[in-house]
């Protein structure tokens, strides 16, 4: 496709969905709903797990199976790979999509170690091909608005943060969230939410340190992170398979309190401001919503799915929501934070 073409607002842009796991499912369902995209076909290592995805697959586009992903990178109808495989194997199929010359957004953690990371990003600019992690929540129309207003003093200046993110995994220690092999571990599949969240809204840690659980097969169960940010603010962060976290965040400011429900993709976020009640005394105000500039589409997967399209027509090869430095930036905390309580990965 020419430059020209590729910057045509009017295209509908094909996408292929490379594994059919769980998230692949919920990512293909929110493409369906986005303007100007389509599933034009699915990959997988199963050609009756493809025909099955593709014959549930209600929306626009052909949805072609395909029982290899090197044939599903092939289509000329996919013009992005969406790769949703374990994340010990985002580099490789990554690098399938790169080498057809497709362009790629990347479920989270792009990859379990730095190098590969590295690799990932240094194969997108070799193929010049557009390559973003598919970090949802950078690209969620509150977590936007939450992080530009504050970072505007809408809120006041902040003192602490805290996210938690987690559930209690209860599956056969082949699969992907238990195997180290595949890049198991709390951090890496959960805790990059609140690492990712506290970036977003303080800026690149100045220092972290950590504290976990690990298991016997050599992955963190649970891990709780302290971190301190630009301008002195300090951020509590965990991460856990093991129990039922709240899912919230709340970020405490001079100012007033915000909080956040399922913070890595907001339902819900609120301003309370503080002021001088009757007795001179600080006292909480009445909470204030906190709104996106733009429509939640679907879960939120659908503002991803549009961010690249977005990304693609304008001859983008990173995006300024996910750009490749944060991506890296978040590895890079999050390889250091796991060596520091024993976890580390092939
Ligand atoms: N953004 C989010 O909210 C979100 C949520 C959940 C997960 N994720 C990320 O998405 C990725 C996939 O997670 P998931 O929950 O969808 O996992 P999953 O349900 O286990 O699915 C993974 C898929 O990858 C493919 N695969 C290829 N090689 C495999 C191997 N050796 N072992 C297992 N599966 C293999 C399989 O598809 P085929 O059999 O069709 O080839 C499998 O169905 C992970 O990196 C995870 O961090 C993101």
């Amino acid at each position: 496709m020419s430059a020209d073409e590729d910057r045509d607002p009017a295209r509908t842009i094909g996408w292929g969905i490379l594994a059919t796991g769980k998230i692949a499912r919920k990512v293909a369902a929110e493409v369906a709903l986005v303007p100007g995209a389509e599933v034009a076909a699915v990959g997988s290592r199963a050609a009756a797990s493809a025909e099955a995805f593709a014959a549930a697959y209600d929306g626009p586009g052909a949805c072609t199976p395909y029982g290899s992903y090197e044939a599903l990178v092939a289509d000329p109808a996919v013009e992005v790979v969406y790769v949703a495989s374990p994340h010990a194997l985002h580099l490789e199929h990554a690098r399938l999509a790169f080498e057809a010359g497709k362009h790629v957004l990347c479920e989270k953690p792009v990859t379990v170690t730095v190098a590969d990371a590295e690799a990932m990003v240094a194969l997108a600019r070799e193929h010049d091909r557009f390559l973003m992690e598919a970090m949802w929540t950078a690209t969620h129309p509150v977590v936007r608005a939450l992080a530009r207003d504050l970072w505007a003093g809408r809120f006041g200046t902040p003192s602490h943060l805290h996210a938690e993110l987690g559930f209690v995994v209860d599956a056969d220690p082949t699969d992907r969230l238990l195997d180290p092999a595949l890049g198991a571990g709390a951090m890496l599949d959960m805790g990059i939410y609140p690492l990712t969240f506290a970036h977003l809204l303080l800026g690149e840690a100045e220092q972290l340190a950590a504290t976990a659980r690990v298991s016997a097969t050599g992955i963190d169960a649970d891990i709780a992170v302290t971190g301190r940010y630009p301008g002195g603010a300090l951020a509590t962060m965990t991460a856990s398979l093991t129990s039922h976290s709240s899912r919230q965040a709340f970020v405490a400011t001079d100012s007033g309190r915000i909080e956040v429900d399922d913070f890595h993709h907001p339902t819900r976020a609120t301003w309370t401001p503080y002021a001088a009640g009757p007795d001179g005394r600080p006292a909480p105000g009445a909470p204030e919503p906190i709104e996106g500039d733009e429509p939640v589409i679907g879960t939120g997967y659908g503002n991803e799915v549009a961010e690249v399209g977005r990304c693609l027509r304008e001859g983008l090869r990173e995006s300024p929501l996910v750009p490749h430095a944060q991506t890296l930036v978040l590895m890079r905390q999050m390889e250091a934070v796991l060596a520091s309580v024993g976890v580390t990965y092939a």
